[in-house]
């Protein structure tokens, strides 16, 4: 059975942290999205991997090449025009050709593997099996009715739903799926809807199994959601006891249980209260750490206090004032704050879409 990973989308919602990454290169807990829906792709035995980026010059094509590294196969296939994830699933015809295959939202993360689903789909006799969480919001995703564990009724983004069963990016199907995309048309937001397929599947007759997954499920599309995924990888973390490392951790420093810490990292006069991550090179001085937080390779914090939130590679924080909380810093972002300087301004260059609360 093989796999295809959508990883095409432009992430405007996540603006302006996509505007230079795409939207599964976020690192959750330092790891990029993808890369979590890859392993539990190869968990579940399925190492033939596409990947639907937007272009071949995606950072995705950079970041993962032929998928060695990760110890599976990957090969690309491009969408360059935004005509909705049934379009994307139609490209991936050939890479498919007459295997089952399953198709996988890039930018989505669950607490459950699902093996079960992934590896007990192949030799049934299902056309296509999909991924179910409850959601308070049905009005926000594609949503399906549920009878005796068979999917009867499908529907995207509805404004009165039956159900509260949302449709969370994990899908089972046969190459028949391609003949139900080809009797489609575009949805009003001008997109092919693999839920629109799916439906055109169930009204032709064809079984169409639910898995209700269990355990969390973020479809990290938002800022808020991205830092609601890292809380959650975090908070799932295995207990580790308070690093000893004192080449690494020095002056008064108190790295408390469930830190972990990279190698080549200082740490100085500074409090880290777990679950934290902190990535390689990295040096903390005369600050605090506190839970929830992420912090990748290559970063400077210095007199400041920061906690549930991301701070991407390169970024350095010096001196802020009061605490940042649920922040998301993307690559190279600087919040500095000079001391005694006058006159006592502030000063942002800002990208599209960028927010600040002080
Ligand atoms: C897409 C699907 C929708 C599904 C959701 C899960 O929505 O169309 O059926 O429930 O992903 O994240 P979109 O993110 O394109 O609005």
């Amino acid at each position: 059975m093989k796999a295809v990973i959508l990883a095409a989308g432009l992430g405007t919602r996540l603006h302006p942290v996509t505007l230079t990454m795409p939207k599964s290169l976020v690192p959750v807990a330092n790891q990029s999205l993808i890369v979590y829906a890859i392993e539990m792709l190869k968990g579940a035995g399925l190492t033939e991997i596409g990947i639907v980026v937007h272009s071949m010059r995606s950072p995705i094509c950079k970041r993962l090449g032929d998928g060695q590294e990760f110890g599976v196969n990957v090969q690309y296939i491009v969408q360059a025009q935004q005509s909705g994830l049934a379009h994307a699933t139609l490209l991936c015809e050939d890479f498919v050709g007459d295997d089952s295959f399953t198709v996988f939202l890039g930018d989505n993360i669950f607490q459950d593997d699902m093996h079960g689903l992934l590896t007990g789909f192949k030799d049934s006799d299902i056309s296509a099996a999909i991924a179910l969480s409850k959601v308070p919001d049905p009005e926000r995703f594609g949503i399906a009715e549920v009878r005796d564990g068979q999917v009867i009724r499908v529907e995207e983004k509805p404004s009165q739903s039956k159900s509260n069963l949302a449709i969370c990016g994990v899908y089972l199907f046969r190459p028949s799926i391609f003949e139900a995309i080809r009797t489609i048309k575009p949805s009003w937001r001008n997109e092919l809807e693999i839920t629109d397929a799916i439906q055109a599947l169930i009204e032709n007759g064809e079984q169409v199994n639910s898995y209700v997954i269990d355990g969390w499920w973020i479809d990290a599309g938002k800022p808020d959601a991205i830092i609601q995924a890292n809380q959650l990888v975090l908070g799932d973390l295995d207990y580790t006891p308070a690093p000893v490392d004192h080449e690494a951790i020095c002056g008064d420093s108190e790295v408390g249980p469930r830190v972990h810490l990279g190698t080549g990292t200082k740490v100085e006069h500074s409090v880290i209260r777990g679950p934290v991550i902190i990535g390689d090179r990295v040096t903390i001085r005369d600050s605090y750490i506190g839970p929830y937080t992420s912090v990748g390779d290559d970063v400077i914090i210095e007199g400041s206090e920061i906690e549930a939130s991301i701070v991407m590679r390169d970024c350095q924080l010096r001196n802020v004032p009061g605490r940042l909380d649920s922040s998301l810093l993307a690559d190279f972002s600087r919040v500095t704050a000079a001391r005694d300087s006058v006159p006592a301004v502030r000063r942002f260059i800002l990208a599209e879409n960028s927010y600040i609360q002080l």
